[in-house]
């Protein structure tokens, strides 16, 4: 800065008001300094400037699992918020390890960032986190899951309702053995779709058998071996509602290695709805959850807190959307309803086939 100010013929201070925008300074005076920032190729240090304000412009994000597709779209509606308000993302993945997450955030705060965006991984239990943070200056806030004992800002989706009308779809078609399989049910949404799941099955007068409750990783592998279970049950259930869409493909490749086919024999519907759920064969039914407006939202509130907003927490929780597409169809004419001890569901009466039917 004393060379721009040397070859620009100013002060020191008057290169600081330019380079900082922190006051009005002349035009002749503003672009002799711009000119001799470029004849210099001079560039300023980010991390110098967060040294003296003690906050930089970045925005840390920590995400769960950068293998899955879902998270892709959130990191992007994070992202386009934060670069057009001048602001930079920085990623860290957890790969759900509680012990990656707590390395990342207690790095990410030496850094000084202006906040944190967090998708909690598994057995997070952020609140001491989140309060050293707060005494940095930096906010936090929470989306997709919530921590342990989480009393900050959130954004989330209708999980529960999402999930209730997948299942009540599945029940209105005819189906009466129904299963599901869950993500890690320590996780908020994974409990709030199996509280959806659950809801619908009662309200329909069927009894949800444990047996058919089947509770996994978020992924294709679990989604696969918890199928291989459940497809080789006695009586067998005709729909299985999984926990999210990469636990639904793990289910289609299941249910054609069984020989089954997929929507005759066993309908199926996902979470989450990702692209590649119209180009499975047949098309994944699935809940769809706005990936891009939960991370575009959570940066907007983030930024309200940078901005000095100290409203009281904020809960935001976004609407979902039943996409039906070719993996659902009424049960088998074949399914037998269980004895009652090893089913989920009563017996079909004929208004009930004639309606799934129709
Ligand atoms: O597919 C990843 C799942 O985990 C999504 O359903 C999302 O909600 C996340 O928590």
């Amino acid at each position: 800065m004393k060379e721009i100010a040397a070859k620009a013929g100013v002060s020191l201070g008057t290169v600081s008001h330019v380079l900082n925008s922190s006051a009005n300074v002349r035009d002749p005076l503003r672009q002799r300094v711009l000119d001799a920032v470029a004849a210099l190729g001079y560039q300023p240090s980010e991390l110098a400037r967060g040294l003296r304000r003690e906050k930089t412009s970045m925005i840390g994000m920590i995400i769960p699992d950068v293998t899955n597709p879902f998270f892709p779209a959130v990191i992007r509606g994070a992202e386009d918020v934060a670069f057009s308000n001048g602001y930079r993302l920085v990623l860290c993945n957890t790969d759900n390890d509680h012990g990656k997450e707590i390395a990342h955030l207690n790095e990410l705060r030496t850094y000084r960032p202006a906040g944190l965006i967090v998708i909690p991984s598994n057995f997070s239990d952020l609140t001491a986190q989140a309060e050293s943070y707060r005494k940095a200056g930096s906010a936090v806030v929470c989306i997709d899951r919530m921590p342990l004992n989480w009393s900050g800002d959130t954004v989330t989706v209708a999980n529960e309702e999402g999930a209730y009308r997948a299942t009540r779809h599945l029940i209105q078609l005819g189906h009466r053995r129904l299963a599901t399989i869950t993500g890690p049910l320590h996780l908020t949404n994974a409990q709030q779709r199996l509280a959806g799941f659950k809801r619908a099955v009662r309200q329909a007068g069927l009894t949800v058998n444990p047996e058919c409750v089947q509770e996994t990783t978020f992924d294709k592998l679990g989604g696969h071996a918890k199928a291989s279970i459940l497809l080789r049950m006695l009586p067998r259930p005709t729909a299985i509602f999984a926990g999210n869409d990469m636990i639904a493909l793990g289910v289609l490749l299941a249910v054609r290695e069984s020989g089954l086919q997929c929507p005759e024999e066993v309908s199926l519907i996902g979470f989450d709805d990702l692209d590649i759920a119209e180009m499975t064969n047949p098309q994944l039914s699935s809940v769809y959850q706005p990936g891009y407006q939960l991370g575009a939202t959570a940066a907007r509130l983030l930024l309200e807190r940078v901005a000095g907003s100290n409203s009281p927490a904020r809960h935001m929780v976004l609407e979902t959307e039943l996409k039906i597409r070719q993996s659902v169809a009424p049960p088998p004419e074949s399914a037998e309803p269980a004895p009652s001890s090893a089913r989920t569901g009563r017996k079909r009466g004929s208004k009930d086939a004639a309606r799934a039917r129709a």
